[in-house]
Formats: C-alpha cells, sequence, structure tokens
C-alpha cells in the first residue's frame, strides 16, 4: 500500500509518498520526499511571516506533489490514502495542507488521516530505524517544541513534559538573532560553536523542581525552560564591549550550545531512568546539531541503552514522517472524517 503524505504546519512544503513493506520490525519505506523549503523568504524578515508562509505553500503544494508522485513512480490510482498535518503549527500554513488533502483524497476515492505534527517527528526515528524496542522515551525537540514522551507500544504517545517557555530551536533563533547571525539559527551557532571554548562564558542552567499550575496532569522536574538562558544571552552581549571578535562569537556560541545539549540530555536521561526506558531516541529539528548527536550516542553507550536519531533529512519538517505516522494511524482504524479542520493548537 502506498500513502501520501502531505506537511505544511510551518515554512516547508512538503509531499512524500512512503510505501509499507510488510516487515512489522521495520514498517515502512520512502519512495519520495520532496520538501520546499521557504526559508530564503522568511531569512530577510529574522523568522516566519505566517502570511507569507501560507501564500508560498499556496504557490507551491500542486508542484510538490506532482514531483512526489513522479520520483515515486506512482500515480493517484496508485494510493492507499491520504495522510496530512492536521496541527499544531501556523493555522494559515496548515488549512492550504488540509484542504489539498481533502480534495486529493476524495479525488482518489481513498481515506484521509490526519497527522498530528509530533507524532510524524516521532515516526521519523521508526521510518530511518525501524521500530525502536519498547518501552522508548522520545525527546522531541524544534523551533516550537520541546517535549519528552513515552512510547510504551508504537503508536501510543505519552506525554511526560515540555518546555514552560521557549523551544531549544526558539532559542537558538533568537540567540542567533542577537548576534546577528541570521535565520535560522540552529546550523549556524552548531557550526560557530565547533571553533568555541564552551566554558569561556558560564551561562544560567535552569532546574525546575515544581510542577506546573498549567499543567497539573505532569509532574513538572521533567519540565524544559529556555528563556532564561536566552536572557542572560542578551544580557551578557548587551553589556559586551558593543562588538565582538569572531573567536568571542564562537565562544558564546559553544558555552550557549553547551548548556542547551546538557539540559536536554539531563532530562531524557532522567526520563529513561524513572520509566525503565530501553531505547531513547531524539526527533525534531533541534536533533540535526553535531553535538547532541554526538553526546546522545556516548551517553547511551555508557548507559548500555540504545539510542536513536533520525537521517539529517528526516530531522527537520518533512511530509515522509507524516505519511509513516499516517499509515500507524489508518492500521489502527482511525480515519479522519470529510469535514476535518485544521487545528493550530492540537494535542498529542
Ligand atoms: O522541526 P523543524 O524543522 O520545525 C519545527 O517544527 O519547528 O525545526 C526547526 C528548528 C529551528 O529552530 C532551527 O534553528 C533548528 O530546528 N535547527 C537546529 C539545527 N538545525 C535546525 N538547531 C540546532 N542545531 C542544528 N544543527
Ligand atoms: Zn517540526
Amino acid at each position: 500500500m502506498l500513502i501520501l503524505g502531505i506537511e505544511t504546519s510551518c515554512d516547508e512544503t512538503s509531499a512524500a509518498v512512503v510505501e509499507e513493506t510488510g516487515n512489522a520490525a521495520r514498517p515502512w519505506t520512502i519512495r519520495s520526499n520532496i520538501i520546499a523549503s521557504q526559508v530564503p523568504i522568511h531569512r530577510e524578515w529574522g523568522g516566519v511571516v505566517p502570511e507569507l508562509a501560507s501564500r508560498q505553500h499556496i504557490r507551491d503544494i500542486c508542484g510538490v506533489v506532482e514531483r512526489a508522485l513522479a520520483e515515486a513512480g506512482a500515480r493517484v490510482s496508485d494510493l492507499g490514502a491520504v495522510a496530512v498535518t492536521q496541527g499544531p503549527g501556523l493555522v494559515g500554513s496548515l488549512l492550504v495542507g488540509v484542504s489539498f488533502a481533502k480534495a486529493a483524497a476524495a479525488a482518489a476515492g481513498v481515506p484521509l488521516v490526519a497527522v498530528h505534527h509530533l507524532a510524524g517527528h516521532i515516526e521519523s526515528l521508526v521510518l530511518h530505524n525501524g521500530e525502536l524496542p519498547p518501552p522508548a522515551v522520545v525527546l522531541v525537540v524544534s523551533g516550537g517544541h520541546t517535549s519528552l514522551y513515552l512510547v510504551e507500544r508504537p503508536g501510543l504517545y505519552q506525554l511526560l513534559s515540555r518546555t514552560r517557555d521557549d523551544a531549544a530551536g526558539e532559542a537558538y533563533d533568537k540567540v542567533a538573532k542577537l548576534l546577528g547571525l541570521g535565520y535560522p539559527g540552529g546550523p549556524v551557532i552548531d557550526k560557530l560553536a565547533q571553533s568555541g571554548n564552551d566554558r569561556a562564558v558560564q551561562f544560567p542552567t535552569t532546574r525546575l523542581t515544581h510542577p506546573d499550575r498549567n499543567a497539573p496532569g505532569l509532574k513538572g522536574d521533567l519540565d524544559f525552560s529556555f528563556s532564561g538562558l536566552k536572557t542572560a544571552v542578551a544580557r551578557y552581549v548587551k553589556t559586551g564591549p558593543g562588538t565582538f571578535s569572531e573567536q568571542q562569537i564562537a565562544d558564546i556560541c559553544a558555552s550557549f550550545q553547551r548548556i542547551v545539549v546538557t539540559t536536554l540530555l539531563d532530562r531524557l536521561f532522567d526520563a529513561a531512568r524513572r520509566y525503565q526506558a530501553k531505547s531513547v531516541g531524539i526527533a525534531g529539528g533541534v536533533s540535526a546539531n553535531s553535538r547532541l548527536r554526538a553526546e546522545l550516542q556516548q551517553r547511551g553507550d555508557r548507559r548500555e541503552i540504545p539510542t536513536f536519531l533520525p537521517s539529517l533529512q528526516l530531522s527537520t519538517d518533512n511530509a515522509a514522517m507524516i505519511a509513516a505516522a499516517g499509515l500507524r494511524k489508518l492500521r489502527a482504524g482511525d480515519v479522519a472524517p470529510a469535514d476535518l479542520n485544521a487545528d493550530a493548537a492540537l494535542v498529542l
């Protein structure tokens, strides 16, 4: 069975064709995964401009889907289902994908599957590596989210914690903006940090110990917070000499990145210990970070627990992960109604 996946939650228009393998341990394989990035459009503004994003999705969606089908060697009549990101994300952007997917599913006469964007990121791990040994603890860390999930069995996602303020990727983007490094901030900070001294500047680490009144269902001590770190970098930059040398900028990037990576991995492995996880994984845009990838592997080796990452292409937003999560839901009998609507604040 082939499924068409569509992802338009933020600033990437993506369509993919994913095939079921029939092998339970490695359930899916990618036939095509086309991504039209809007980064050059938003870079000029220092971040994603929602109105520009939805307009660009409209321009790109037909061509992206046509290319995904062509590269997969598939026609619309070969599809068994259409999966689409229902939320969370920018509502105008989501609506383009949801409307297109509803029309495509109706035209092909196949079921429509509504996918949560973070379920897509979690399933990117399975798409790339095969099923994770359960129970698995998965950190989803992107520009919009920093959340820990317990996956006791495939397709069952239990939220353990999330950030109380900024997402880690958002902190990267804001710190890069402060330093005049452009958008998006993650890749450039990652690169500059490699030539910096990560102990040059002492930035604070946040450790939450108390429950969050806004999330009474969560214990709270596995939560994240990155706004204090961002403010500390801002204060350091403002009270600094005015201009920084290349080396000083690299030192700030490395020092900032050390705190982010350490915090993410500390909470991930705290959760793994608490829930006696048999595997851990990291997905989402920030999982492309070189230091995070290397340290995940080192800590996993030390604790003798298998660690999983998506490929770099599957780390950032893409439709193949949405198609994979869609197949999971379709096989569980979870099909969307024909009047499906986008939901900017959809909860997983
Ligand atoms: O998953 P994603 O493509 O979109 C969202 O759902 O948010 O993640 C994008 C985020 C951006 O904040 C970007 O700065 C960050 O991922 N990112 C990175 C790296 N590559 C992308 N952060 C740190 N290091 C990287 N190498
Ligand atoms: Zn994402």
